[in-house]
């Protein structure tokens, strides 16, 4: 975790080599309410100043970077002096409630991010189990890519979503789907449970 906060500031401060700027962090902090009295660690604040000291100090916050650790979150400030041209006016980012919010906007990002990557894992570790299912049992007269009409009785799989797909089945398993060749889905169909079609649905999206 060290080494990927080093990295962040070699990267923040290389990009700022010209402005007055300094970092500071702090890492597996616990608490959002509690940062700005604790001493940062890192650059000027050296482990000794808080936020608090530094804009006293006249220092202000440029931006802030947060991450989850594994004992909280690590937070890194960056910070410059006034004299630039946006110290000069009004609406710098130094008071508390406008760093407050941009501190939960950022968590609500991240919490974003995380949300969608755990959805794509789910579809991937679908797919995977699909593929498996596929291939032994359904390729045959699918198709390798689920582009099979099945001489003409079967619409394409890989047009189906996973809800069309639970139609036609379910219909199978009660009598009420027919194409023209259902007695030959039938005894199919009542080994395939809704999971196992969404592993397949899975699968042929992501070949296709
Ligand atoms: C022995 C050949 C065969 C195999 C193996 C087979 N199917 Fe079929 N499948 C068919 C035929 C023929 C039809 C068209 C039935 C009809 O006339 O309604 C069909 C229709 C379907 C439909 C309905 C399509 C539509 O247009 O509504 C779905 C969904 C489907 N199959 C899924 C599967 C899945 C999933 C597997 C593997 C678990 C599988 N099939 C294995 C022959 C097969």
């Amino acid at each position: 975790m060290k080494k990927a906060i080093l990295s962040s500031i070699l990267l923040l401060s290389s990009t700022s080599i010209f402005a007055d700027t300094t970092m500071c962090f702090k890492e597996n902090h616990q608490s959002m309410s509690t940062i700005e009295n604790t001493p940062l660690d890192g650059g000027i604040c050296a482990g000794k100043n808080t936020i608090a000291d530094m804009k006293a100090k006249g220092w202000l916050v440029d931006d802030i970077k947060i991450s989850q650790s594994a004992n909280g979150m690590n937070f890194i400030y960056v910070l410059k002096t006034p004299g630039s041209q946006m110290a000069s006016q009004s609406n710098f980012s130094g008071n508390q409630a406008d760093m407050e919010a941009r501190i939960l906007e950022k968590l609500e990002k991240k919490k974003e991010a995380e949300k969608v990557a755990k959805e794509i894992q789910i579809k991937k570790d679908l797919s995977v189990d699909g593929k498996n299912i596929y291939v032994n049992k359904c390729q045959s007269c699918h198709g390798e890519k689920g582009e099979s009409t099945v001489g003409g009785y079967s619409r394409p799989l890989n047009t189906l979503s996973s809800e069309e797909m639970r139609h036609s089945i379910s219909g199978y398993t009660n009598g009420t789907y027919d194409r023209g060749r259902a007695s030959v889905m039938r005894p199919i169909t009542s080994t395939l449970t809704y999971v196992t079609l969404d592993k397949v649905s899975a699968y042929l999206e992501s070949i296709k």
